[in-house]
């Protein structure tokens, strides 16, 4: 059987390929005769090695070729020199990314990060391990990143914030960040590396859900991290083998045969999004209607600027308040009531529903995630359960 690990990188070395091109052509086997189109599935424990001089593979919990095909192509996509590393979830890579943070020291982040995010950073502050503070997004450096001390600190960003959607200026935050010898990690998840590639504005970590986007079909959990420099992509390496909780071959198979199409379903699903969001902000039955498209959102100039798209989340809340959305909830057809976002279905569901949503997400948002369907029967659907009593 012909190898597959890096072959597809040198058959394409000395060509200049683009984001979408690359996305589908790296992490492939070498074009040999009779080798397979895709990397095969590895489904082994172990390697053959004897002696002392152990090769990079060795055992599967440290390397297994399953990933290597996914993890090529992400890190590549977000501008590092390094692979990513596949993680178990995108919990499972938020957990290694906030081990950098500096024992005893203080964790910055925005309010309304992802809420699991915030319930482990509480869990980990509740054990001493640092003590954490959130900031408000809006145009401009946090104050709580002007005073931070250096080299004691960790500044978490998530943009657009999940569910509020808000922007952060990443540019000017993280070269602030970078200049006061901060470490910084980007929850990349809503918007993906084809729209904003955070590494290559001064972040020093990316993390993914994987289950989102990247996967795209609502069909595997898994996460990951991306580091641009070798010492802290290490670091996340040796949490990742030490902790134990590693992705399976078989879905990090499919993350990649997600991966593949990414660029054309981000391309659909953000232009279903910003038409989406253009006619409720003209609904009687929407108000805060949040996507960063829209010319009056507080977050437009930032992304207009800093975001190659606006991203395939929307948030609104409803002119009749929690009950009012929690039935147009229920009243959709098309529109899935669930949680998650990012698959080639579109799903909508009120975010305070649960218990661990931020207090401040005011009860009758509904955060709607646009697929790929046609966008006129989207519309349709939605239409009829806002007038659903
Ligand atoms: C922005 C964001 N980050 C991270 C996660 C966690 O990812 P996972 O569910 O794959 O563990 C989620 C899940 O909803 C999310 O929305």
């Amino acid at each position: 059987m012909p190898s597959f690990v890096d072959n597809s990188g040198d058959t394409l070395r000395g060509m200049t390929l683009r984001p979408d091109t690359r996305l589908v052509s790296l992490g492939r086997p070498a074009h040999e005769d009779e080798a397979p189109v895709n990397p095969p599935l590895v489904l082994s424990s172990t390697f053959v090695g004897s002696g002392d001089a152990a090769g990079r593979l060795t055992y599967a919990r440290a390397s297994t070729p399953s990933w290597d095909p996914f993890e090529e192509a992400l890190g590549d996509l977000e501008g590092s020199e390094l692979p990513a590393l596949l993680f178990a979830s995108g919990l499972g890579a938020i957990a290694a990314a906030l081990s950098l943070a500096p024992l005893g020291g203080r964790v910055i982040m925005p309010r309304h990060t992802y809420p699991g995010t915030i319930a482990l950073a509480q869990d980990m502050e509740s054990r001493g391990q640092f003590s954490l503070e959130f900031f408000d997004v809006a145009p401009g450096v946090p104050e709580a990143l002007a005073q931070a001390e250096p080299e004691r600190t960790l500044l978490w960003l998530e943009s657009p914030t999940n569910p509020m959607l808000e922007i952060s200026d990443l540019p000017l935050v993280l070269a602030a960040a970078r200049e006061r010898g901060v470490v910084t990690v980007v929850d990349n998840t809503f918007a993906t590396p084809l729209v904003q590639q955070p590494l290559t504005m001064g972040a020093d970590v990316v993390v993914h859900s994987v289950t989102k986007y990247l996967a795209g079909h609502s069909d595997v959990v898994l996460g990951a991290a991306v580091a641009g420099d070798a010492a802290l992509r290490d670091r996340l390496h040796a949490y990742r083998t030490l902790h134990g909780a590693i992705a399976g071959p078989f879905e990090s198979w499919l993350a990649l045969r997600g991966l593949r199409t990414l660029s054309v379903r981000i391309e659909r699903s953000q232009s279903n999004a910003a038409e989406i969001a253009a006619r409720l902000a003209r609904h009687p039955r929407a108000e805060s209607v949040r996507h960063p498209s829209l010319p009056g959102d507080p977050g437009h100039e930032i992304a207009a600027r800093t975001m190659n798209g606006f991203g395939s989340v929307i948030s609104f809340c409803h002119a009749g308040g929690a009950e009012a959305a929690e039935a147009c909830t229920a009243a959709t057809r098309l529109w899935t009531p669930a949680t998650s976002l990012g698959g080639v279905e579109s799903t909508l569901e009120r975010r305070q529903r649960h218990p661990g949503e931020v207090a401040s997400v005011p009860g009758s948002l509904i955060r709607l995630s646009a697929g790929i369907e046609n966008v006129e029967d989207l519309w349709a659907d939605l239409d009829q359960a806002l007038v659903t009593e």
